[in-house]
């Protein structure tokens, strides 16, 4: 049988459910789950059976939108107080991606405009639907703009999956490799696997084979060797939050390996959509970290690897100081240092 190559997409939307890619059963079984309740929505976005900064927030913004669709009321005022209980509950559902909040706020500014509960319905739906269709042209955008940057370089790692899957369509960080591919270009990506989920293993290294890019997985402690042997030339990776200044959280691991591309001198990349930068974060300590189960740390695929009693740290993401990121690169272009300037610009901040 022949494999078609095709990079895949995680979200579908079907007039009254949301379909998800389980991105906790990849890369063994790829099943798609049928989203239509608030509960759904929260579980899906919490377990990380939907993942990525983006990816939550098109995902939020559906679930909100089909919570309101059930509303049984005609009442305005009482439709607009279930709609800041459910948004609450989603935007509790995981802290640092500000993609998820960004969403919802956006939901929230198309219920200010309407004036009955019916338009209510009709345009929180065709703003998920909206958000969820912006996003593949921001990350096409992304993608162009990295592909610009990279240049010649060829040999590129990244660390968690900034992806297809974790987006819209194309993804982030991963983008320049999806376009390059379409192209003719052959990039070689070294993926890091990125304990504790292993979102490198798991999702990186599958969206990549799938579409046909070239992809090496190696564990996170390799890094610095591989980027030394292997002549690495560039890092590229996505974000959660990035603050006024241009500090960044990503995956845990991700300052990790700004660091050590300060030390090779080779460039070190964030590509994320403006909906990534919070305006209200002025510097990386304003940035919620959150922190997960003992046991992503303890257990694979169940079983214990450690004293069950031992005490764990999990901070499941880790903020990049603006010092060690030599670009950004958004849907509107790259910026450089000074950070803050750029950003200011690109969210047109008066
Ligand atoms: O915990 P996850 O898997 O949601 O973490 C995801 C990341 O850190 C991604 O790099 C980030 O959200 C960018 S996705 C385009």
């Amino acid at each position: 049988m022949t494999h078609t190559l095709s990079i895949p997409t995680s979200l579908k939307w079907h007039e009254d459910h949301l379909l998800i890619l389980n991105q906790q059963k990849l890369p063994n079984v790829v099943e798609y789950l049928k989203l239509t309740t608030i509960t759904e929505y929260f579980d899906a976005i919490i377990s990380l059976k939907v993942r990525g900064a983006p990816a939550i927030g098109i995902t939020a913004a559906y679930g909100l939108a089909q919570a309101a669709s059930q509303y049984e009321t005609d009442n305005l005022a009482e439709f607009k107080d279930y709609f800041y209980r459910d948004k609450q509950y989603l935007s509790d559902s995981r802290p640092t991606a500000v993609n998820l909040v960004w969403a919802l706020n956006r939901l929230e500014y198309a219920l200010e405009q309407v004036r009955s509960t019916n338009e209510a319905r009709t345009n929180l739906l065709h703003s998920a639907i909206q958000i969820h269709a912006e996003d593949e042209e921001v990350c096409r955008m992304i993608g162009e703009y990295g592909l610009g940057l990279l240049g010649d370089k060829r040999k590129v790692m990244t660390i968690c999956n900034a992806g297809s899957i974790a987006t819209s369509k194309y993804g982030t960080a991963l983008a320049p490799f999806h376009l390059g591919r379409e192209r003719g270009l052959g990039f070689q990506v070294f993926a890091c696997e990125t304990r504790p989920v292993l979102q490198g293993a798991r999702l990186t290294a599958w969206e990549l084979q799938q579409s046909g890019v070239d992809v090496t997985l190696i564990t996170d402690s390799m890094a610095a060797h591989t980027i030394k042997e292997k002549g690495i030339e560039a890092v590229i990776v996505g974000a959660d939050r990035i603050s006024l200044n241009g500090d960044t959280a990503n995956k845990i691991g991700t300052s990790m390996l700004a660091i050590v591309c300060n030390h090779y001198k080779i460039p070190f990349y964030v590509a994320a959509p403006s909906s990534t930068f919070d305006l209200n974060s002025r510097t990386g300590e304003d940035i919620p970290i959150e922190e997960r189960s003992p046991e992503e740390i303890t257990k694979i695929s169940g079983s214990l690897i450690a004293p069950d009693d031992i005490p764990v740290y999990n901070p499941a993401f880790d903020v990049t100081p603006h010092e060690l990121i030599t670009g950004i690169i958004t849907e509107k272009g790259v910026l450089f240092q000074n950070f803050e300037k750029s950003i200011q610009q690109i969210l047109n901040v008066k």
